[in-house]
């Protein structure tokens, strides 16, 4: 199946954006999903006629906030939404960007991605899943959630990826055959990180101290100290690392 039409949920945020851009640039055609172009796949306004016409979804919209619970519901929410909708538009496949380690998480966000996952696949329409490690794009994210000249990061491995190469791994997986029976793929960036440190390297240039915690008030802190969350053998690992992305940024 050649698909021509994707209907992009959380168009406008930090991945979002990037798998617009890359669908456009290959040629297809891709219809924005969130709050601000007028669709919203939590209360379902504007998702109908979002639909019209595509032929695939992808979904890479998100909660605002690390709150379990409320990030749970949204997900859940959202994943019954699209099928059901999407099921009534004739969409043949969704694909979904989780995160890496989702599959053995016990509390916080990670938790709730297990949820996205587990309900997206439980819907009639087909679902394939790209985990990815965290965003570059995240450690900004860190730092204005803090939003003082001080900000607090753990001191835990990460393999950080931009999210353009997310993105376009994204978009890979969307356009390819079905590989039924194959792992679930993974994307990160080419070294594993320390938070804290690439936490510090921004902090450098935004003028914010960045002090390095142990990161044990975290979700499953233990299991992120262990590695369990970086990216298993089979794992995509693709540049720019986080200094190298950062020095390109405006
Ligand atoms: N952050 C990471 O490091 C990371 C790592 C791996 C995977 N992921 C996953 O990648 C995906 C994208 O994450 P992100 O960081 O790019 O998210 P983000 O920047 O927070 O963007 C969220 C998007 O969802 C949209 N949205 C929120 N509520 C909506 C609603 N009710 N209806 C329609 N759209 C809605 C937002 O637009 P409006 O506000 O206009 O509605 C925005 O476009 C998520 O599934 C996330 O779990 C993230």
């Amino acid at each position: 199946m050649s698909i021509t039409t994707f209907a992009v949920a959380g168009a406008t945020g930090r991945l979002g954006r990037h798998v617009v851009d890359v669908l456009t640039e290959r040629g297809h055609r891709a219809v924005p999903m969130s709050r601000a172009t007028g669709v919203d796949i939590i209360t379902g306004e504007g998702l109908a006629e979002a639909l019209t016409g595509a032929e695939a979804v992808i979904d890479v919209a998100s909660w605002h906030s690390s709150d379990q619970d409320a990030a749970t519901e949204f997900f859940r929410t959202s994943a019954r939404n699209l099928h059901e909708y999407g099921r009534k538009a004739g969409v043949a496949q969704i694909a979904m960007a989780s995160i890496i380690g989702a599959d053995k998480a016990t509390a916080g966000f990670l938790a709730a991605k297990k949820v996205h996952e587990e309900v997206l696949l439980a819907g009639p329409i087909p679902v394939r899943i790209l985990r990815a490690a965290q965003f570059h794009e995240f450690v900004e994210q860190l730092l204005d959630w803090q939003r003082g000249d001080v900000a607090y990061l753990p001191e835990l491995p990460t393999q950080l990826v931009a999210c353009r190469t997310v993105a376009e791994e994204l978009v890979d997986l969307a356009t390819a055959p079905a590989a039924p029976g194959t792992p679930i793929p993974e994307i990160a960036g080419p070294r594993k990180e320390i938070m804290a440190e690439a936490g510090r390297l921004l902090g450098a240039r935004r003028g914010v101290k960045v002090v390095g915690v142990d990161g044990s008030g975290m979700p499953d802190a233990d299991l992120a100290a262990a590695g369990a969350f970086l990216p298993g053998p089979h794992a995509t690992l693709a540049g720019p690392t986080f200094r190298e992305w950062l020095d390109a940024q405006p």
